[in-house]
């Protein structure tokens, strides 16, 4: 066998050995030896496969088992000692295999690296998007919490961030767990979509031996809820797609999102201007020179990193955007973005719950926002139209109404009887009962409505999901 380094795997047609500077530029390993316990579990998966079509004997199957399962151990101990010569995970551990048994030499049997970092990625994906569905739970228990204690607390609802209408605490904060809701909807849908094993495409177009797909799918688990194997059905297509890590950065990307649109919110909560929110010391910090500051810093960070994530999904898109059929090497660049995102949403979601579990709601402080009178401009509206106004004419007339009292300089609901008819003779004596808050509550008890019944209702419809 030529010698051209350690590069035994792909080296027999080489003359030299790669330049040291093309060594560093290539490897992947120093990324990608997070896929090690994916590995060698494809690995196991295969030669499983391979003892049952008569490719491996039992005795070479029984070595593989145990080299294998001695690497599992050496790299979940960190003794596994990697190298950037053998470039990439996986030739680091089939080398290392062989230094244990000769029987690894047959382990790459109808199977190219091709193929088996696609099994690998999608190992991982399946496990990662279990994982983020566990933080997401976490962080929608601490806002589902916050949101039970404050069903009731009034706070005014914004658009244009202005105050707009009254809702409650609790509403607010569900409308973060609906959305994180959908997150974990999306997550299983990315782990259904990485359900499928493509293992047996080889480099492209399969391969001469007897392979049985479907058992290698069914020793890794690529099943159906029936137990009946899900196969990628095209080969040159399955060392070429790479849809699922779009798919997960994407999902990443708009968790991201949701967290970072809470986080702003609550940055404005917290500010002295709103002073809606206290921040737990916990998740806070100080200025260097003012020593009265205590920064949202965790909700600022979340915001930021949101950037970050985004960022890595475009990354994956330019990076696939132009190229051919079907692996290319541009591909090992799509690995650093997806463990990024994976790593910054989970400590996002964990910061989240962290940051929420210590927060304490203003409670005088939102009431007192929410009883400013023209908050129920458009309940009055409605009271215009229940007395037989046209809605646009109703909406003029409490136009009209504001404006007196901004005239007048005296808040609406204090407008004389005589003022308001003049303005409007279908207004009744009874129009100031508008702006009690409870009225304007229990009016609104329709699906997706802030009345109590209804915020109780999503408060228990999550519980029930969540403690199941
Ligand atoms: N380290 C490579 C990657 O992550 C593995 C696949 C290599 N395949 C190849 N044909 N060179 O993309």
């Amino acid at each position: 066998m030529a010698d051209n380094g350690k590069q035994v795997t792909w080296g027999g047609r080489f003359k030299d050995g790669p330049d040291g500077l093309m060594l560093a530029f290539g490897e992947s390993v120093s990324f990608d030896q997070r896929l090690a316990p994916y590995d060698l579990q494809g690995s196991l998966g295969h030669a499983s496969m391979l003892l049952a079509v008569g490719i491996l004997n039992q005795e070479e199957f029984n070595q593989i088992e145990k080299g294998l399962k001695e690497l599992a151990d050496e790299v979940k101990s960190g003794t596994f000692e990697w190298d950037i010569e053998l470039e990439d995970v996986h030739m680091n551990l089939e080398q290392a295999l062989r230094i244990k048994t000769e029987a690894a030499d047959k382990l790459h049997t109808g199977r190219s690296r091709n193929d088996q970092v696609a099994t690998d990625v999608r190992l991982f994906f399946k496990d990662a998007c279990s994982q983020l569905r566990e933080g997401i739970e976490q962080a929608m228990s601490a806002l589902l919490a916050l949101a039970k204690k404050h069903a009731a607390t009034p706070i005014p609802g914004y658009t244009h961030l202005q105050r707009a209408q009254p809702v409650t605490v609790g509403h607010h904060l569900l409308a973060y767990v609906e959305m994180l809701g959908r997150d974990h909807e999306r997550f299983s849908s990315v782990a259904n979509h990485a359900n499928v094993c493509p293992l047996g495409s080889g480099a492209i177009a399969g391969s001469t031996l007897p392979l049985d797909r479907s058992l290698v799918a069914k020793a890794l688990g690529f099943v159906d809820e029936c137990g009946e194997p899900r196969l990628t059905p095209n080969g040159m297509d399955a060392v070429a797609d790479r849809d699922l890590f779009v798919e997960f950065a994407s999902a990443c990307s708009l968790c991201s999102i949701h967290l970072s649109r809470l986080a702003e919110d609550l940055i404005l909560w917290n500010s002295s201007e709103f002073d809606y929110l206290r921040l737990p010391d916990a998740f806070t910090t100080g200025s260097s020179l003012m020593p009265q500051k205590k920064n949202p810093d965790c909700f600022e960070l979340i915001r930021g990193k949101t950037g970050r994530v985004i960022g890595n999904l475009t990354n994956l898109l330019v990076t696939i955007k132009g190229l051919p059929l079907t692996y290319n090497r541009d591909l090992q660049e799509d690995k650093p973005p997806v463990f990024d995102s994976f790593e910054q949403l989970g400590i996002c979601l964990a910061v989240t719950a962290g940051a929420l579990d210590g927060a304490e709601i203003r409670e005088e402080n939102c009431s007192s926002a929410a009883s400013d009178p023209l908050l129920l401009a458009t309940d009055l509206a409605d009271y215009l139209v229940e007395q037989g106004v046209p809605f646009r004419q109703a909406h003029h007339v409490v136009g009209s109404l504001v404006a007196r009292s901004e005239e007048l300089e005296i808040p609406l609901p204090q407008l004389s009887d005589e003022d308001a008819q003049s303005i409007c003779p279908q207004i009744s004596n009874n129009w100031r009962d508008v702006f009690d808050l409870s009225r304007a509550f229990s009016k609104r008890e329709k699906p997706g409505m802030p009345g109590p019944q209804q915020v109780q209702g999503r408060i228990t419809f999550w519980e029930g999901i969540l403690n199941s």
